[in-house]
């Protein structure tokens, strides 16, 4: 019996995880664990996504919470290094880039655990990142890297990384979306009913870069003023940034943006799929509207997600007032009948995740 960890902490990661741990489930030959490490911890943030994917009550919850990127590190590893004691796990799986990601590599790898990451080889090569520096570390104490797309492999050969650790088997946020899209098909976005809307826009704002600095902040809500003068804009606010709203006693000048609650991730499919365009800063979404074909305006300098700009509908926009209404107008309207098709974003990346760690 093989014994498989894996670790998962914020919102981001329990699309991630869920396809495999469906997959995994059926293997009588793998004992399958599941630990969350509580970064995220709120019923918006955490719960609600784990019931609606589905995905079994994990077997230790380290209640790490929010703090510091130190502290929170630091908490995690404590906690996490216990159950690996406790539950000699043969490989430690990790997801994407957050915190959680990279303390629970950490501990793997001292205790000479393999560890493999979902998600490896992206790269924005912007060191002020948070995330940036949990992919490199984390992809550098991986024995099995699994990689989204063909310019992750690059990245990877290019730091030296063995091409046999290496294994390209495609998005696996693609299977959480394509399992869930029926559901979020079957209804409209706007909850009004009728199935019928006036254009909006979908927001979701919450990198450091753009939130923590006021003024940074004050000028992407006074673009999506601009904006909402042309089409509505919804904005689930995550809970970072509706603290730094709070900070500036911001408040929406009309009833044109409507600031909501973090959603469950049925409704923001749901909300993406009937707007005409996605404002973000967040990495899933530009992935999730690539695969749609719904424009995506992200509001970085850079993105660990090329592809979603060479073959997807994703591009990059300078985080000022003009830049973004320019933007939104060139785009809206070119929403795609026939959306790109991804090499191996296919719906089947767990399934070949499961064949390298469970053969
Ligand atoms: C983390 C990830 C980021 C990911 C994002 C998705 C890191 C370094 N960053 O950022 O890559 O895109 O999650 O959401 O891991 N909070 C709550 N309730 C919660 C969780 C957080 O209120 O359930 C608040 C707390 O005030 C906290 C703040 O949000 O201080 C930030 O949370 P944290 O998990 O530290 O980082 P995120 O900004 O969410």
């Amino acid at each position: 019996m093989r014994t498989i960890v894996s670790v998962v902490g914020a919102r981001p990661n329990f699309m991630k995880l869920a396809p495999l741990a469906h997959v995994l489930a059926g293997r009588a030959d793998v004992k399958h664990l599941i630990v969350h490490t509580g970064q995220h911890y709120d019923e918006g943030m955490s719960e609600s996504f784990i019931r609606t994917l589905r995905i079994p009550r994990p077997d230790f919850n380290l209640g790490a919470g929010s703090a510091s990127h130190a502290q929170q590190t630091a908490t995690i590893m404590q906690r996490f290094e216990p159950v690996c004691l406790e539950t000699k796990p043969d490989l430690v799986l990790v997801y994407g880039d957050v915190n959680s990601t990279v303390a629970a590599a950490l501990v793997a790898s001292k205790l000479g655990i393999k560890v493999g990451h979902v998600e490896a080889g992206l790269r924005s090569r912007d060191w002020s990142m948070p995330e940036e520096i949990n992919r490199v570390v984390t992809d550098r104490l991986s024995d099995l890297l699994f990689t989204p797309s063909r310019d992750a492999g690059d990245n990877l050969r290019a730091e030296g990384v063995p091409a046999e650790r290496v294994h390209f088997v495609g998005n696996i946020m693609i299977d959480s979306l394509l399992s869930l899209l029926p559901e979020a098909r079957n209804g409209n976005g706007n909850g009004n009913g009728n199935g019928k809307h006036a254009p909006y826009a979908v927001v979701t704002l919450h990198r450091p870069s753009n939130v923590d600095d006021p003024a940074a902040l004050m000028e992407l809500l006074r673009a999506l003023t601009e904006v909402s003068r042309e089409r509505r804009i919804l904005f689930p606010v995550h809970p970072r940034t509706r603290a730094r709203i709070a900070d500036l006693a911001w408040q929406p000048p009309s009833e044109r943006i409507t600031l909501l609650e973090p959603l469950p991730y049925i409704e923001m499919l749901r909300l993406v799929l009937h707007s005409d365009v996605v404002i973000t800063d967040s990495g899933g979404l530009q992935e999730e509207t690539s695969y749609l074909g719904i424009p995506c305006l992200t509001v970085r300098e850079n993105t660990e997600r090329p592809i979603t700009c060479t073959e997807g509908t994703n591009r990059l926009v300078a985080a000022r007032s003009e830049t973004i209404g320019a933007a939104v107008r060139a785009v809206v309207g070119t929403r795609r009948r026939q959306p790109p098709t991804i090499e191996l974003w296919d719906g089947r990346t767990a399934q070949r995740i499961a064949e390298v760690v469970a053969p």
